[in-house]
């Protein structure tokens, strides 16, 4: 099975304990939005994962066959397809985990705040079921503006009496991928070794990659920082250019969203040491959501870490990207309140 793990030293044990890594627990895990783009790489990686026994695929189109497809693995899980509104009671009742890749994905041109008009709604409504049929389910949003949709499902929860600021969490994961991998390739280490924190929010400039705490250590010319910085803000775009109109990041995704999931029940299984990036409810900053790495455990994340020391450089983008951010947060407060 495919093994993923937030940090670089616990990475390396893991691969050398894979073969003997004891399952404790199996868990639910709904996947909505399983048949798109992101959707059946990413249920396909969580049908490899040994810590999930059941996964449910959710989508209002083609999930029966993307469900059948991936029930012919031989992996210990058991695959279930559903389709619509009349099944997503079925398909989240018993989760502990449920990942949200449900919405439309950009074009070249568009920004990510250009798909508000129709993710928003279907975030809202995949919420609102989870707040009835699981609502002590960990959920990881990865519908974009993640910066929107995070706050619009807290409130979503609010209004139902079931949030816990714990347990929703915006799938960041992709941005540390592309540092990790982006450092690597330039200064020619070894992938599995590095390990990029990247805060903020997950949008253009809102995406802070914190180079100065790269590990290991590594030395960056200023000229170096700027343009991976710049790199990584504007790394989605690269992908939607490159697909010139076929959609955006899915495999990179799928990728790193499988990793995200598996740390999360890693924690909620009980192992020490499991940190992601996540945009969550935080009081690192004045805003009320912001991602910083966070501490997984049996409850879902368990301390949210504080940003550390970071540079002047840094220092300079991080009060930039609060008027952006603090802007589709309450675009997303806002809209669930029904304004
Ligand atoms: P896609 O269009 O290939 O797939 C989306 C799937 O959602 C489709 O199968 C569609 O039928 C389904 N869907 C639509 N409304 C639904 C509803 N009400 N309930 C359940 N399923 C529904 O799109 P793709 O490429 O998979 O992207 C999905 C989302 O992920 C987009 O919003 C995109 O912007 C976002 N994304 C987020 C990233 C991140 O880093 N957080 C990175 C890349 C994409």
């Amino acid at each position: 099975p495919v093994s993923f793990s937030a940090r670089a030293s616990t990475r390396r044990q893991t691969a050398a304990s894979r073969s003997t890594m004891s399952v404790t627990a199996g868990f639910k895990v709904a996947v909505l939005g399983a048949a798109g783009g992101i959707g059946q790489p990413l249920s396909m990686l969580m049908k490899m994962n040994p810590l999930v026994s059941e996964l449910a695929l959710y989508d209002i189109a083609n999930t029966p066959g993307v469900a059948a497809d991936l029930g012919h693995l031989n992996t210990p899980s058991k695959v279930t397809g559903y389709v619509g509104d009349d099944e997503l009671e079925a398909a989240l009742t018993g989760c502990a985990l449920v990942i949200i890749p449900a919405g439309v994905p950009r074009k070249p041109g568009m920004t990510r705040d250009d798909l508000f008009a129709i993710n928003a709604g279907i975030v809202k409504t995949l919420c609102e079921g989870v707040a009835k049929y699981c609502p002590d389910a960990i959920v990881n949003i990865i519908s974009n503006p993640v910066n929107s949709t995070v706050p619009i499902a807290a409130e979503v929860f609010k209004a139902a009496g079931t949030f816990d600021p714990a347990k929703v969490m915006g799938v960041t994961t992709l941005d540390v991928v592309r540092s990790d991998a982006f450092v690597a390739e330039l200064k020619g280490l070894d992938m599995k070794d590095v390990d990029v924190p990247v805060i903020g929010g997950h949008a253009g400039i809102t995406i802070l990659p914190l180079l100065s705490q790269t590990t290991p250590s590594v030395e960056f010319s200023d000229e170096e920082v700027e343009a991976l910085t710049v790199r990584i803000q504007n790394a989605g775009t690269e992908v939607v250019e490159a697909k010139a109109g076929a959609g955006s990041a899915t495999l990179s995704m799928a990728y790193a969203a499988a990793r995200m999931g598996e740390s999360c029940l890693r924690g909620l299984n009980g192992e020490a040491d499991i940190y992601e990036c996540s945009f969550v409810a935080s009081s690192v900053t004045d805003l009320p959501y912001f991602s910083t790495k966070c501490k997984l455990g049996p409850n879902g994340v368990e301390e949210v870490m504080g940003m550390g020391e970071i540079t002047e450089y840094e220092a300079g983008w991080l009060e930039k990207l609060k008027p952006e951010l603090t802007g589709s947060i309450e675009k997303g407060i806002k809209f669930a309140a029904g304004e």
